[in-house]
């Protein structure tokens, strides 16, 4: 099977990093995560890392013209060459308009999950500070990364206020994208609650 460009869409929690790294690894084509960027950027310090970290820290969505810069740069390295597995991105009809002049989209994953579960489910996300894994406390042995062995920590901006408040933002801003790919027919829903391999099964039905 030839996967071209793919996008995870989905509410916060609904599993867009988990399934989009699997796919990504399967298939060879690079996963670009806005949120991964967004925190590499606050990690380094940099200037737009700065201005960002304001957003995510509130809930709210990152402006829509700073998402587009750090796209477009990223989509000239070569790895993107083949096609890309967005994961997050996009979250606006702005960017999703702006991603459609430069890929065309072969496939959207729509991650589809009731709130109360995603609020459950966030509140056992661990991620690792140091190489950013994400991983669960219902499967995890101990609080150790299983990739570098760093102790995994709870994420910024999953504290439950916060949570709730990324839930606003993807009805009002995110979920009218659900109305946009159905026009283009590319989408495909997913139930993305159960277990995760489970959940892995249903996506990759999706993409064949
Ligand atoms: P981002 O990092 O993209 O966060 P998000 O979209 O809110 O999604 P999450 O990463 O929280 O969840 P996910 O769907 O990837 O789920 P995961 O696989 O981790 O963005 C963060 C912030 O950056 C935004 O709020 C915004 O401010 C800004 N931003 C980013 N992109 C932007 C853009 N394009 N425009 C504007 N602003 C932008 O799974 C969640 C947990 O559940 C994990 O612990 C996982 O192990 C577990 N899990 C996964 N699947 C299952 C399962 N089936 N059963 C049980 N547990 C599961």
């Amino acid at each position: 099977m030839l996967l071209k460009n793919v996008i995870f869409l989905g509410p916060p929690g609904s599993g867009k990093g988990t399934h989009a790294e699997k796919v990504s690894q399967s298939f060879g084509i690079p996963r670009l995560s806005t949120g991964d960027m967004l925190r590499e950027q606050i990690k380094a310090n940099t200037k737009l890392g700065m201005e960002a970290k304001k957003f995510m820290d509130a809930g709210q969505l990152v402006p829509d013209e700073i998402i587009l810069g750090m796209v477009d740069q990223r989509l000239q390295e070569p790895d993107c060459a083949n096609g890309c597995i967005f994961d997050g991105f996009p979250r606006t009809e702005p960017q999703a308009a702006a991603l459609a002049v430069i890929v065309a989209i072969g496939c959207v994953v729509n991650m589809h999950i009731a709130d109360e579960a995603i609020v459950e489910r966030m509140q056992g996300r661990r991620v690792c500070p140091v190489c950013g894994h994400t991983s669960h406390l219902s499967w995890m042995k101990n609080e150790a990364c299983d990739r570098c062995n760093q102790t995994m920590v709870i994420r910024a901006d999953d504290m439950p206020e916060t949570v709730l408040n990324r839930l606003r933002v993807y009805h009002a801003q995110t979920k009218p994208l659900i109305d946009y790919y159905t026009k283009q027919g590319v989408l495909h829903t997913v139930d993305a609650d159960g277990d995760v391999m489970e959940v892995a099964k249903r996506v990759y039905e999706a993409l064949v």
